[in-house]
């Protein structure tokens, strides 16, 4: 099968359109849901928290206003300045690190790890998948968790009412960006799919000409339960404790509508606890 061009490192170098055409999310009432997880899960009192692939950071703003220390890993220079900028503006205090979720290592300790909006799926292989797994749990103090968010595996299926729109439309006070995201030609050897997104900033250009569209595409893993469950447990530091369909403790993992994401939340075992797994 001959191979997609895969990048998406274009879309991450222009992160406010990007911003803006993710900017759908509740991000106060999902910080609420990951501090009720928390407490779910053993942990109510969440002091620090370290974002995986955090992008602009959103969470970890809402979390430091309140009081909690930050720390975010990041690949892209370009939306750790975007994250930094927006820290500077709301004047919080977000700690960020340029690296790859799969090979960091910092002195910070935290309660609370997460990895949200499908970043994880970065991660394309089960070795990538591990590693990352492991760089998280050593920042993790004993009997911390790590939540993460993936697509509903319905998705993969188109199996019962679609959970998310192809196409959309989402502004700011000065722009508006067309969206269109689609995932297609799934691959079941590998287990991953090829996702493609295009963002058309909705102003006109030099000359008045429409801006060219901004247009991505990358493999990503279709990580569903078994396969996570798998690197979870080949990764030695971490077992399962909960699947929610929302980041809300009241919304179960299945097939209804109103579960339209898929959330692990992993709790971080004892030292040794793993070996031999
Ligand atoms: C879809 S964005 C999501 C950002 C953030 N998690 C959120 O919920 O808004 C994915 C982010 O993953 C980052 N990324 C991709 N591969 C990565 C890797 N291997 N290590 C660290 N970050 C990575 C990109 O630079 C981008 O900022």
């Amino acid at each position: 099968m001959a191979r997609e061009r895969s990048d998406s490192s274009e879309l991450y170098r222009a992160p406010r359109l990007y911003d803006i055409a993710f900017g759908f999310r509740d991000i106060e009432a999902e910080c609420r849901g990951l501090l009720r997880l928390a407490a779910r899960h053993g942990v109510p009192r969440v002091r620090s928290v370290l974002e995986l692939a955090c992008g602009p950071a959103h969470h970890l703003r809402t979390f430091a206003a309140r009081g909690i220390r930050c720390h975010g890993i990041d690949l892209s220079a370009d939306m750790l300045a975007y994250a930094r900028r927006l820290c500077r503006r709301d004047r919080v205090a977000v700690t960020f690190q340029r690296a790859d979720m799969r090979h960091f290592s910092t002195r910070r300790r935290c309660d609370l790890a997460i990895c949200l909006f499908d970043s994880y799926a970065h991660c394309v292989t089960d070795e990538d998948a591990v590693a990352a797994l492991r760089c998280a749990g050593r920042t993790l103090r004993p009997g911390g968790l790590m939540v993460v968010e993936f697509t509903h595996p319905a998705e993969y299926f188109r199996r019962g009412s679609a959970r998310t729109v192809e196409r959309w439309t989402q502004r700011d006070a000065r722009l508006a960006v067309r969206a269109t995201f689609r995932l297609t030609r799934p691959d079941p050897i590998d287990e991953t799919i090829l996702a493609s997104l295009t963002l058309r900033p909705m102003i006109a250009g030099r000359n008045g000409a429409a801006p060219r569209p901004l247009k991505m595409r990358w493999r990503q893993r279709m990580w569903l339960r078994g396969s996570f469950a798998n690197v979870v447990a080949a990764s030695g530091c971490f077992e399962i404790v909960g699947w929610y369909g929302d980041l809300d403790r009241l919304v179960p993992l299945d097939m209804r509508a109103q579960a339209w994401r898929m959330l692990a939340v992993l709790r971080k075992l004892p030292r040794g606890a793993g070996k031999g797994r």
